[in-house]
């Protein structure tokens, strides 16, 4: 066992005017994760630090923070890769409600912007399947990785200093469906795409692509929706 040092930023909007930080010293094993320094916080300090977690194994999404300056999942960041000396703050550019705890409402509106879901008439009669072939499904594999952690659109520049920008992970959902082969609404979605609050909004930062907890080559994806909308789809 050793100690490691959290420093975490406060807030609560129903008694603080501003953020604050506080400190925390906590014990830890060699394998923990930051998730588990703040639940050590939570459990045993201080039950009043606020912050989200649900499946603790990289899967749902929902425990995305700033630590030591970067975008990362707590749940599959081990302290020893961080350091001993921790500060986690909450992701920049979404309204925080308490402490590491963001309002996400304005992320999934803006994923539901670029319809993430499959425009297809059903199957002709007789047939009970949509086929698509090994290669079809590889065009977009790489997109279908999304967990919608906000990871990507929380480091982005142009976001944080534009929140109608729709932002890199409705981008790559936008992606996952445009190289759909059994989608039939491209030129729908290149309406959609085609603007510079959705595609054309990139300034390649590359922030998104480095925070991707997914390794989702996001700005390559991002990339490629504009060359599909310049080319009219296939
Ligand atoms: Fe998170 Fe990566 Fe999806 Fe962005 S693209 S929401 S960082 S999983
Ligand atoms: Fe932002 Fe990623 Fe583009 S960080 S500017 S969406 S490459
Ligand atoms: Fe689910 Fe971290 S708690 S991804």
């Amino acid at each position: 066992m050793s100690t490691v040092t959290l420093h975490i930023e406060r807030f609560d909007p129903t008694v603080d005017r501003k953020p604050h930080m506080q400190t925390y010293v906590v014990e830890v094993a060699e394998d923990d994760r930051v998730l588990d320094a703040l639940h050590e916080v939570r459990w045993h300090q201080d039950g009043t630090l606020a912050f989200r977690r649900s499946c603790a194994h990289g899967v749902c999404g929902s425990d995305a923070m700033v630590v030591n300056g970067h975008n990362r999942l707590a749940c599959i960041l081990l302290i020893k890769d961080v350091g001993h000396e921790i500060t986690i703050e909450p992701m920049r550019g979404l309204p925080v409600l308490k402490d590491l705890v963001v309002d996400m409402r304005q992320f999934f509106d803006q994923y539901r912007s670029v319809q993430p879901w499959l425009h297809a008439e059903p199957p002709p009669p007789g047939s009970r399947e949509r086929l698509q072939s090994p290669e079809e499904r590889a065009r977009y594999d790489d997109t279908t990785k999304c967990i919608l952690c906000a990871a990507c659109t929380t480091s982005c520049p142009v976001y944080w200093s534009n929140d109608r920008f729709v932002g890199p992970a409705a981008l790559v959902l936008a992606h996952r469906f445009l190289f759909d082969s059994r989608d039939e609404a491209t030129a729908q979605r290149h309406d959609i795409l085609d603007g510079r609050m959705a595609a054309w909004g990139c300034r390649t930062a590359f922030n998104c692509t480095d925070a991707c907890p997914r390794h989702i080559k996001v700005t390559q994806a991002i990339e490629e929706v504009r060359r599909d909308i310049l080319r009219g789809g296939d």
